[in-house]
């Protein structure tokens, strides 16, 4: 029986779950499962976006036939030919044998590699830039090598701004009903698993995934649907964040992940030790024993941690085996940026730091505490003092003392200038909201986070503060009424846009809405993204130089949903949009076939590429353009540049969102 989920009316996720796998790739245990998705698009063609692993394959057919609703498959989009997502190609032409595939040409090679069938005719070949159209949607195509393999490219719909991303933004576990990021509770159940499936199927390379991002920076994104996991719809920039990190080796905490090798449990020993003065000193351990955890989700925290200690006996003349595939796995997947300390363990021939140093050798920007640790079969009485002292080095590291600034003299007088602190206004709770009022028959609203309750006896009392600019502000006035609708966390970004960063003497903020709830004033309210709406009526108010305040009776109120409300910290930390810190462009050489990027200026004539072995003909010298920056100011409300040499003037208003100079910081584009 089918089983499918709507990703939009037109869109329609048509993949499975596998629970039974007992190890992904035949490497990678994956005990929560794994899905592998396929959308099917059902405009005036229809079109499938890849298709599943074998394993699954009676439900995607049944799924696809189902979505297909008696219409013809005219077009297979093939994103990757790795078999998890291109193993059930050749059965999907047999069932639907008019199909036409898009794909790329390094996709058209690997198709005749992987089946022996008679390709000829059916298939669009597309590359960088091509468009598409189904008949309301527009694709584009972005090649996207080695993210995973070097044919991968992802598909961007113009129309509804999705991102079929491919192995991209995926993780490991199977959906259980659930389709959309938020859906789950994400951060917290299934950002360890997207990170292993990150660090272990992609963490090689870490360049490539830059480049992608740098295009993917560009797109506006509505939806992204990876092959693997959630389709993301809401917060995306805290994923593309992750990304960010791990595709730059940037450690995403400063802790400790200390793995272990130990035979007979004297170098466990040294290790447990260390890991309780390291607590004791405030440091996050994060412990492995080599032997019993899966190198997977070693790997995982060794992306994670920014410090790493690899306690091992000596075996063989060299490292003990499970601590050895695990280096050798670290240095595959081209971990670098870390700060490595070793302990190393022989009852008659130490050779085991020297062995570990040997196979990280190829790992970038490693460095060694020096305080190693050397055992012979046992930590020795009065050696436990060289652990104290490779846990001070680390603890000075992760939990620098805070340098204590002497006090500046006394001052008679406040100076405005130098003892107000402004980020210590940003430890209050502020709330935010529409405010919304009514004049003449015209409806106006903004966003404040200003709102708050003043008196509770009856009629209870609020305060707002409305910027003098703001329109608004003007027609609370006139009105002597409002209503504040009290927005939630999953209040969208346009929401934001349309109250907060244009202005009511432009355009009708209320223009094609749907909603046209009205409560017993006559005023509007905002019923979707919010939890509660308060009727007011203005009492006083007090001029504040910059804002006005009113003071107003609540003369009705009524709670709309059980969401939480959002707090102006979690709308800068969840919903604003985040700048991607896209790299400083470098000069460097890029490999036509696989991607991989050789920073520098000069190629050496005899280069092969570690990647796909293609030699220097292949590569295309980049030379970035030398972009000037420009000084100047950039909201921190809504993020609008004013370009300005010297000091914005005392009453600037930024001609967005209209806040004044104070919420500006100089920045540089
Ligand atoms: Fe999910 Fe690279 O395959």
């Amino acid at each position: 029986m089918h089983c499918t989920r709507k990703v939009l009316d037109d869109l329609i996720w048509v993949g499975a779950d596998d629970r039974r796998l007992a190890c992904f790739e035949g490497v990678y245990g994956v005990p929560d499962g794994v899905s592998y998705n396929s959308y099917l698009l059902l405009d005036e063609k229809t079109v499938l976006f890849d298709t599943v692993d074998k394993a699954v394959y009676e439900v995607f057919f049944e799924n696809v036939a189902y979505a297909l609703g008696g219409r013809k498959l005219d077009y297979l989009v093939i994103s990757h030919m790795e078999p998890d997502h291109a193993a059930t190609i050749e059965s999907l032409l047999l069932r639907y044998p008019d199909v036409r595939i898009i794909c790329n040409a390094k996709i058209q090679t690997m198709l005749s590699q992987f089946f022996h069938l008679d390709f000829a005719g059916r298939i669009e070949l597309v590359k960088e830039g091509d468009t598409f159209s189904t008949g309301r949607h527009n694709l584009t195509f972005v090649m996207a090598p080695m993210v995973h393999w070097p044919e991968v490219m992802m598909t961007y719909d113009l129309t509804d701004k999705i991102l079929w991303s491919a192995d991209a933004f995926g993780t490991f576990g199977a959906l259980n009903g659930r389709l959309f990021n938020d859906e789950a509770d994400f951060f917290v159940e299934d950002i360890n698993e997207a990170r292993r499936y990150y660090t272990n199927i992609v963490g090689k390379y870490g360049p490539q995934v830059q480049n992608v991002l740098k295009k993917a920076a560009a797109l506006e994104i509505a939806y992204v649907c990876p092959l693997h996991g959630y389709v993301w719809r809401s917060h995306f920039g805290d994923f593309l964040e992750k990304y960010l990190q791990w595709s730059s080796y940037t450690p995403e905490e400063q802790s400790v992940m200390l793995a272990y090798a130990s035979v007979y449990g004297h170098t466990a020993n040294a290790a447990n030790i260390l890991a309780a003065m390291l607590v004791e000193r405030g440091v996050k351990v994060r412990m492995y024993d080599t032997s019993v955890t899966p190198a997977s989700y070693i790997v995982s925290d060794a992306f994670r941690c920014s410090h790493l200690v690899f306690a091992a006996t000596t075996y063989n003349a060299g490292v003990f085996v499970t601590m050895e595939q695990l280096l050798h796995d670290l240095a595959a997947h081209n971990l670098q940026k870390r700060k490595v300390a070793l302990i190393e363990n022989g009852s008659w021939a130490a050779a085991s730091g020297k062995a570990m140093r040997e196979i990280l050798a190829s790992c970038k920007n490693i460095e060694y505490f020096e305080e190693g640790v050397s055992l012979k079969s046992a930590l020795a009485v009065g050696q436990e003092a060289q652990l104290e002292a490779l846990a001070d080095a680390i603890a000075a590291e992760i939990n620098p003392k805070p340098v204590v600034e002497e006090a500046p003299a006394a001052v008679e007088g406040p100076n405005f200038l130098t003892d107000v602190d402004n980020k210590a206004f940003q430890k209050f709770t502020y709330g935010v909201e529409v405010l919304t009022t009514r004049v003449d028959g015209k409806d106006y609203g903004c966003i404040i986070n200003t709102a708050g309750q003043v008196a509770a006896g009856d009629p209870k009392k609020i305060t707002i503060s409305c910027i003098k600019k703001n329109n608004t502000c003007d027609m609370v006035k006139l009105a002597g009424k409002f209503n504040i609708s009290i927005l939630t966390e999953d209040a969208p970004y346009s929401l934001f846009q349309r109250f907060g960063f244009q202005s009511g003497r432009d355009v009708d903020k209320f223009a094609d809405v749907e909603w046209t709830e009205r409560t017993k004033n006559g005023i509007r309210y905002i019923p979707q993204y919010t939890n509660a709406v308060l009727s007011c009526e203005v009492v006083s108010s007090e001029d504040l130089e910059t804002q006005v305040l009113y003071v107003a009776n609540v003369v009705e109120a009524k709670v709309l949903s059980s969401a939480p409300s959002c707090t102006y910290a979690y709308y800068h930390a969840h919903i604003k949009p985040k700048k991607n810190p896209a790299p400083e462009p470098k000069e460097c050489w890029i490999c036509r076939v696989c991607g991989f990027v050789f920073e520098g200026a000069e190629m050496p004539e005899d280069f092969v590429c570690p990647l796909c072995k293609h030699g220097k003909e292949e590569f295309e010298h980049v030379i970035p353009e030398v972009k000037v920056k420009q000084k100047g100011y950039v909201c921190k409300i809504c993020g609008h540049f004013e370009p300005c040499d010297g000091e914005l003037p005392e009453d600037y208003d930024c001609p967005i969102c209209h806040h004044g100079r104070e919420d500006f910081e100089p920045a540089e584009q």
